[in-house]
């Protein structure tokens, strides 16, 4: 039986971790370490089945007296550590919460694994896994090979440099110390838990409530998508088989344009209302009850500063030496994404209730449709 503390397991891919492993795995015991800032949510873990093996602490990474209490009393063997601060347009307009959670609060589950398992010598055979992203490598061109995990690191957003910071720290407490760590950089995820502030379940949740979809500059940005169970289950393959000390690119081989997603996105959507006259009812803002597409909302808007044009992983290495390839392609996962928003409304609104998607409206100031 193993003993994980899963950090930032709250949030969305740690939440969609928990369930994953808790699903496989119903023998271990997870420890869950969440500061549920306002991308953490409790209810994210609710329907979990074997909830016995489960611990949730609510507190902060940051704490270094909590992280080794929890790793005394809970002799814990393994760190996937999720937590994060992990919005973009939030680092561009303040990045010193990114700096406290994602460097020192990232050096400081290192000095604690250090501490308990090399300094006191526990003897547990142990795993530091860091779930980072594949933003550290910067931005590519149009006819750029995809990002190996030998690509030089040039982190372009303070979000993304922060993570880059963490990626060296995981790096040189390997190096110096002995540390058994494995790094992995993942490209987008979507799926369910995801808050609505990022790009698929922001346009989703939009549609439903037929607001404008916002489109940073052209629209023409490039991300390479993969469903979040296919990035949880490459981080268990990492778990189980990775080496220590190396790091692992994962990604779906599925680049888009934003701009075309939020056509998908519309087009799955119309289609699924127009199936069901009680969705008509139910959601009665969207363009297709008014007898128009999703289409209409799209509203280009001020580019992102310091935009990445494009991010494509070259999934090679786990995947010839791990074996994992992704599992679910992009249209079945944007609708598996899609019904869950549509099953799950009252989760969503709750949440942008209090969020800052109004930020979105203040900061961004519309410019016209330019596509
Ligand atoms: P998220 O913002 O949805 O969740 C982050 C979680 O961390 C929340 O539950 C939050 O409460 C918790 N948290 C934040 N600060 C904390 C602190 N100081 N102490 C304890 N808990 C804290 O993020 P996500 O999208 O699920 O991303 C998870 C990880 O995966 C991050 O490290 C991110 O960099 C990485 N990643 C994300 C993506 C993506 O597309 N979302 C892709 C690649 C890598
Ligand atoms: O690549 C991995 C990264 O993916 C993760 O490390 C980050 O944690 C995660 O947030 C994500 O970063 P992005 O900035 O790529 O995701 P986001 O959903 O914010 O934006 C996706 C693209 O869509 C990006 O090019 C910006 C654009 N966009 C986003 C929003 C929210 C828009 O055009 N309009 C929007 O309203």
């Amino acid at each position: 039986m193993k003993r994980l503390l899963v950090t930032g397991g709250a949030g969305f891919i740690g939440s969609n971790f928990v369930h994953h492993w808790m699903n496989n795995f119903p023998d271990d015991r997870l420890i869950i370490l969440d500061a549920l800032t306002y991308a953490g949510n409790i209810q994210n873990l609710d329907g979990i089945k074997n909830d016995h093996g489960l611990t949730f602490v609510h507190g902060n990474i940051l704490d270094l007296d909590l992280v080794e209490r929890l790793f005394e009393d809970q002799n814990i063997d393994t760190i996937v550590h999720f937590a994060a601060e992990s919005h973009v347009d939030r680092s561009i307009l303040g990045p010193d919460e990114f700096i406290r959670t994602n460097i020192v609060g990232t050096h400081t589950l290192l000095k604690a694994a250090k501490n308990c398992w090399l300094d006191k010598g526990t003897g547990i055979p142990h795993r530091f896994h860091h779930v980072s992203t594949d933003e550290v490598y910067g931005s590519l061109l149009p006819d750029d090979p995809a990002f190996l995990e030998t690509t030089p690191y040039a982190p372009n957003s303070p979000y993304a440099a922060s993570k880059a910071s963490s990626d060296h720290l995981v790096r040189a407490y390997h190096e110096t110390y002995g540390l058994e760590v494995t790094t992995s950089n993942c490209s987008n995820n979507y799926g369910p838990y995801q808050f609505p502030e990022k790009l698929i379940p922001l346009c989703i949740a939009n549609i439903l409530d037929g607001k404008p979809l916002p489109i940073y500059g052209d629209g023409k940005q490039i991300r390479d998508w993969l469903y979040v169970e296919d990035h949880n289950r490459g981080v268990r393959v990492i778990l189980k088989e990775g080496r220590p000390g190396e790091t692992y690119n994962i990604g779906g081989l599925n680049e888009w344009k934003n701009i075309d997603i939020v056509r998908l996105i519309c087009k799955l959507i119309d289609e699924k209302l127009k199936r069901n006259d009680s969705y008509l009812r139910r959601f009665p803002k969207t363009p297709v009850s008014k007898g128009e597409s999703s289409e209409t909302l799209i509203t280009h808007v001020a580019d992102r500063a310091g935009h990445d044009r494009r991010y494509a992983i070259d999934p090679g290495k786990i995947s010839s030496e791990l074996g994992f390839s992704p599992e679910t392609t992009f249209e079945s996962g944007v609708r598996k994404t899609i019904d869950w928003y549509f099953d799950n409304e009252a989760w969503w609104r709750s949440i942008m209730d209090k969020s800052y998607l109004d930020w979105v409206n203040k900061n961004y100031r519309e410019k016209g449709e330019t596509d």
